[in-house]
C-alpha cells in the first residue's frame, strides 16, 4: 500500500492573529482552557499564519504520532495534546467509523512567533480551520472557535474577523462587528524583538494566579472594563476606548510585575515607545498603546494621524521594524491544496 492510500485528508489554512485590546489574562479552569476575564480583540490584516495539515490512517504496526513543526522546527508534543484530544472528541461523535488517524502540521508565520504577537491565537486558528478542512468537517463558527480556544484561549478570537469578544467563562468568542466596521481604524505593530520570549503566557498566567495579590481585583476590573468598551467602539470613539486600552494592559502587567517572582516582558524599547506615545498624547494626538506577552508595542490610532507616529517612529527608533495594519478578515482556505 503506498503512502498516499493512507491519506485521508489535507488542507492549508491562514489566519490572522487577534490583538487584545481588553486582556484575557488568566483561567477560569486550566484543564479546560477557559478564560477568567472577558477580551475584546481585533484581527490584523497584515499579519498571517499559514498552517498546512496532512490526516492519514497510521500504517500497521507503525508507532508514528501527531507532529507539528513551526518554521520547519519539530514542536513539543505538550502543547498541542490537548487541542488534538479535543479533534479526536469531535471526529468520534461525528464520524464515529473513521478509525485512528495521526496529523501532520506544517506552519510558518509573517511575523515573529511565540513573542507576544499572537502567533498562538492565529496559528491555533489555521490549525483548527485546516484540520477540520481536511477531514471534510463544516463546522458552524462557534464550534470552531470553540475547537481553537482547546489550543489556545486567544485563539477562539482568531476564528472570527473584524472585532471579537470572548467572556469569562465562555467555550467560544463572538463577533462583535465585521472587519469593514471602523475602517480609519489602524493599529501599529512596532517590533520590538524578533526572539521567542522564555516564559510562555500560560505559565506567567498561573503565576499570576497563584500569588499576585492583584490577581481578583485585575478580574473584577476587567469585567467592569468590557462594557464601556464594547459602548465606545459602538460609537467608533477612539477618544473613550483608547483610556480603556490603557487600562487593560497596564493592569495586566500590574499582576505580572507583583507576581513572585516577578514577570517582566518589557524591553527598555518597549518602554521609550510607551514614552513616545504618552508624548505624543499630551501633544494631542489620539493614539493608544498596548502590550501582550512579550516586548511588543502595537499601537491604535485613525488613519489621518499614521504619518505623524511614523515619522516620530523613523527618527527616534529607526532600527526598529513595524506593520501598519488594517482590521483583518476571518481564516480562509488557500486553494492549492
Ligand atoms: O491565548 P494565549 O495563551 O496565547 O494568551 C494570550 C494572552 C494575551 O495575549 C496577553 C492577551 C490576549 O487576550 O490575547
Amino acid at each position: 500500500m503506498s503512502k498516499l492510500d493512507n491519506l485521508i485528508g489535507q488542507a492549508t489554512a491562514i489566519a490572522h492573529p487577534n490583538l487584545a485590546i481588553i486582556k484575557y489574562w488568566g483561567k477560569e479552569n486550566e484543564l479546560k482552557n477557559i478564560p477568567a476575564s472577558p477580551s475584546l480583540g481585533i484581527a490584523l490584516n497584515e499579519l498571517h499564519t499559514v498552517t498546512k495539515v496532512y490526516l492519514k490512517h497510521p500504517s500497521s504496526n507503525s508507532e508514528e504520532t501527531d507532529r507539528v513543526f513551526i518554521d520547519e522546527k519539530l514542536q513539543s508534543d505538550r502543547r498541542f495534546a490537548n487541542f488534538f484530544a479535543n479533534l479526536r472528541e469531535l471526529v468520534d461523535k461525528r464520524n464515529p467509523k473513521m478509525g485512528k488517524f495521526i496529523i501532520t502540521a506544517c506552519s510558518s508565520s509573517d511575523f515573529p512567533s511565540s513573542a507576544g504577537l499572537a502567533s498562538s491565537a492565529s496559528g491555533f486558528a489555521a490549525l483548527a480551520l485546516a484540520c477540520t478542512s481536511a477531514l471534510k468537517f463544516e463546522l458552524p463558527a462557534k464550534q470552531l472557535s470553540a475547537l481553537a480556544r482547546t489550543g489556545s484561549a486567544s485563539a477562539a478570537r482568531s476564528t472570527f474577523g473584524g472585532f471579537v469578544r470572548l467572556d469569562s467563562g465562555a467555550i467560544y468568542a463572538n463577533q462583535i462587528y465585521d472587519e469593514n466596521w471602523w475602517p480609519e481604524l489602524r493599529i501599529i505593530v512596532v517590533e520590538i524583538e524578533k526572539e521567542a520570549k522564555e516564559l510562555s503566557s500560560r505559565a506567567a498566567m498561573e503565576r499570576v494566579k497563584m500569588n499576585s495579590p492583584f490577581y481578583q481585583a485585575w478580574i473584577s476590573d476587567s469585567k467592569k472594563n468590557i462594557d464601556k468598551s464594547l459602548a465606545a467602539l459602538e460609537a467608533k470613539n477612539l477618544s473613550a476606548l483608547g483610556p480603556l486600552i490603557r487600562r487593560s494592559y497596564l493592569r495586566m502587567f500590574s499582576t505580572m510585575f507583583s507576581s513572585y517572582p516577578p514577570i517582566i516582558y518589557w524591553k527598555p524599547a518597549s518602554l521609550a515607545v510607551i514614552i513616545l506615545c504618552e508624548k505624543l498624547r499630551s501633544a494631542g494626538l489620539n493614539i493608544w498603546e498596548t502590550m501582550d506577552a512579550g516586548p511588543q508595542v502595537k499601537i491604535l490610532c485613525l488613519e489621518k494621524e499614521v504619518p505623524l507616529l511614523i515619522e516620530h517612529l523613523k527618527t527616534q527608533f529607526s532600527h526598529l521594524p513595524f506593520w501598519i495594519c488594517k482590521v483583518g478578515g476571518p481564516p480562509y482556505l488557500s486553494n492549492n491544496d
